[in-house]
């Protein structure tokens, strides 16, 4: 039945009531895991890549290191990689054999029943991929994305979409605001680049590589360094962290001992695509490229009919933009703090500890900017690295950052300053007056995402203990967002390596007492283009949701200054 589902007439029955919709999006997940042959061969070739094991004890043992899981955490990681589990995706045999967005068009369903759309309406759209040639797919994998927006009323909120595995998709949006809404639907990636970005972590997880420079008087040397560090007749240096048991790894310098290391830094990318491969990934032809409707691309919204007042629809959406505002779709209400005493009142006698990637740097620089009285004390941190501490002494607000231990991008992180988050969360003593917040995602797109897992599994052990021991102690997470896609942007960073992280994210803390700020959402829902660094006013819609957590009375709000 899934298979007819492109037909109109057929989607339009399928799809009448809200918990079809789960039905339909669960069958799909059912689905993908059943079919997911392309992931069984990712594990297996994992597989292969750990049975290479040198008989040379000086030869490191596997080519990447996944540190032993307890039994417990191998069971969530097998549930995890189902969860992720990505449909079948093709070959790649000629460029005019895959998806092209310029062929391929949505259409806005008719609304069951007929008659106008209201405000708390389902809004269906078919989406159907054709190759270059105008053939139709046949096969499901696209990796698309859907928003409804209208900015001049500040609207937005992204679109969920179902893959019918045939060719045929559907994005399903709820109408949160009056008047006009429009439909966007992006092609990310077709299929078939996706079975490429697929190939790239089994067969090059160390596509992205790091070094170290090793010193001791006046001998220096400098080696790389991985998680995936292929095996030569170099002997290799055990960094792994004693504690949380992240792995890591050098090869040995010549001549210095594996104590002298120390500088962290990412030493470069090594792209190995063939000349048909790189087509994929042509911005605006191949690579996130809008599609066409067929017929009209926006709908017109009445207000919410009054004997359906209750019935508020969800289909999962974290919140939406109004006006340019950030609001919550259940959960804790947004509120605006717009002005510098606001958040200063907000954060009096708080100490917020931030900790991760530069996506969560940017929310340190936020505000220290914003915050006049929040003072940066740089004691001779890398612009980049830190750490860094801010300090308003009146309030006594104290924020810090802290970048994520290996593999972090940056450049020159002194080995003294290297740190993984779970080791930094054992060191905090915690309370209504601390407020964690962790954004870890985008330095491990290149690495098959059991690296990803397992370092959330280490994590939240931290985040656990911490909670036991505190359990007044705010803890926020900060998802993936989608990015800018280059050529070298997508092979090292893609939004479609983003998203699972994103999923894996969201599923390892799953039910434990942390807050998120939906990263994802709030960038997919905005006008704005993807950034990996999203623009100041979603920094600050973010920011406005942290503080909402951190203050949610209303009450909080009165101004005293
Ligand atoms: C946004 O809504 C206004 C008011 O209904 C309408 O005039 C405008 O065309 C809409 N814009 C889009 C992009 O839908
Ligand atoms: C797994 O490895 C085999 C042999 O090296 C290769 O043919 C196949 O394409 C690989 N699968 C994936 C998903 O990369
Ligand atoms: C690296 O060190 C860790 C911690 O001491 C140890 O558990 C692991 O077996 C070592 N790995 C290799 C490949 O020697
Ligand atoms: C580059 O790609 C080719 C073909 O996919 C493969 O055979 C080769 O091993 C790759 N080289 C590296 C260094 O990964
Ligand atoms: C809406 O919900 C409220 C509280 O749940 C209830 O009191 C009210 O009767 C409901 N209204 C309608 C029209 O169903
Ligand atoms: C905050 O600013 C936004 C956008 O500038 C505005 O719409 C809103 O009314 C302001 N809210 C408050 C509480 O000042």
């Amino acid at each position: 039945m899934m298979f007819k589902v492109c037909k109109r007439r057929e989607v339009g029955t399928f799809l009448p009531k809200y918990g079809v919709i789960f039905l339909i999006l669960s069958v799909s997940v059912i689905i993908f895991a059943l079919k997911n042959v392309d992931f069984q061969e990712f594990k297996v070739n994992s597989t292969v890549i750990l049975q290479k094991v040198s008989s040379d004890p000086f030869l490191h043992h596997r080519f990447c290191t996944f540190q032993p899981l307890t039994t417990e955490d191998a069971q969530e990681q097998d549930l995890i990689l189902d969860s992720i589990a990505w449909p079948e995706t093709p070959a790649l045999v000629s460029l005019e054999r895959t998806s092209d967005p310029a062929h391929s068009y949505f259409t806005i369903l008719p609304k069951k029943g007929g008659g106008q759309w209201h405000v708390g309406d389902q809004l269906e759209v078919m989406i159907k991929m054709y190759d270059f040639q105008g053939e139709r797919k046949k096969s499901g994998g696209d990796f698309l994305i859907a928003r409804l927006h209208n900015w001049s009323l500040g609207a937005g909120v992204a679109g969920h979409v179902v893959d019918h595995l045939n060719g045929c998709y559907s994005a399903v949006f709820t109408l949160l605001w009056e008047r006009s809404a429009e439909v966007q639907v992006t092609l990310v990636h077709s299929s078939e680049a996706i079975t490429v970005l697929q190939k790239l972590t089994s067969e090059q997880p160390d596509r992205i590589y790091f070094k170290s420079d090793f010193r001791s008087d006046a001998v220096s040397e400098h080696t790389t360094c991985n998680v995936c560090l292929r095996p030569t007749l170099q002997p290799v240096c055990n960094y792994t962290d004693l504690q949380t048991g992240d792995p890591w790894f050098c090869y040995k310098p010549e001549k210095l001992n594996c104590n002298t290391r120390i500088t962290h830094s990412k030493g470069g990318f090594k792209q190995n695509l063939t000349a048909g491969e790189q087509k994929l990934f042509q911005g605006g032809v191949t690579m996130k490229v809008p599609l066409w409707p067929s017929g009209p691309s926006s709908v017109t919204v009445m207000p919410k009919r009054k004997e359906e007042k209750n019935s508020s629809v969800k289909i999962g959406n974290s919140g939406y933009y109004y006006q340019g505002a950030w609001r919550a779709l259940g959960g804790t209400p947004v509120l605006q703090f717009n002005t510098s005493s606001a958040i200063s009142n907000c954060l009096a006698g708080k100490t917020v500890h931030l900790y991760g990637d530069s996506t969560i740097r940017q929310w340190f620089e936020h505000l220290t900017a914003v915050l006049p009285d929040l003072k940066e004390y740089n004691l001779g941190s890398l612009k980049q690295v830190g750490p860094f501490m801010a300090l308003d002494y009146a309030n006594r607000i104290l924020v810090t950052y802290r970048c994520h231990g290996p593999p972090i991008r940056f450049a020159n992180v002194p080995t003294s300053k290297l740190r993984y988050i779970a080791n930094e969360l054992d060191r905090v003593t915690g309370g209504s007056n601390t407020i964690i917040v962790l954004g870890i995602w985008s330095h491990f797109s290149t690495f098959p995402i059991e690296v990803y897992i397992r370092r959330l599994q280490s994590i939240r052990r931290a985040v656990v203990r911490l909670l036991h021991r505190a359990p007044s102690t705010l803890v926020v997470i900060r998802t993936a967002n989608l990015k800018a896609l280059t050529l070298y942007e997508t092979l090292t960073n893609s939004d479609w390596y983003s998203l699972q992280c994103d999923k894996v994210l969201r599923a390892v803390f799953k039910g434990l007492n942390v807050r998120l700020v939906d990263a994802w959402e709030m960038g997919l829902a905005h006008q704005l283009p993807h950034s990996l660094h999203p623009q100041p006013i979603i920094i600050k819609n973010m920011i406005n949701v942290l503080l909402s957590y951190i203050c949610p009375e209303k009450d909080e709000l009165v101004f005293l200054s």
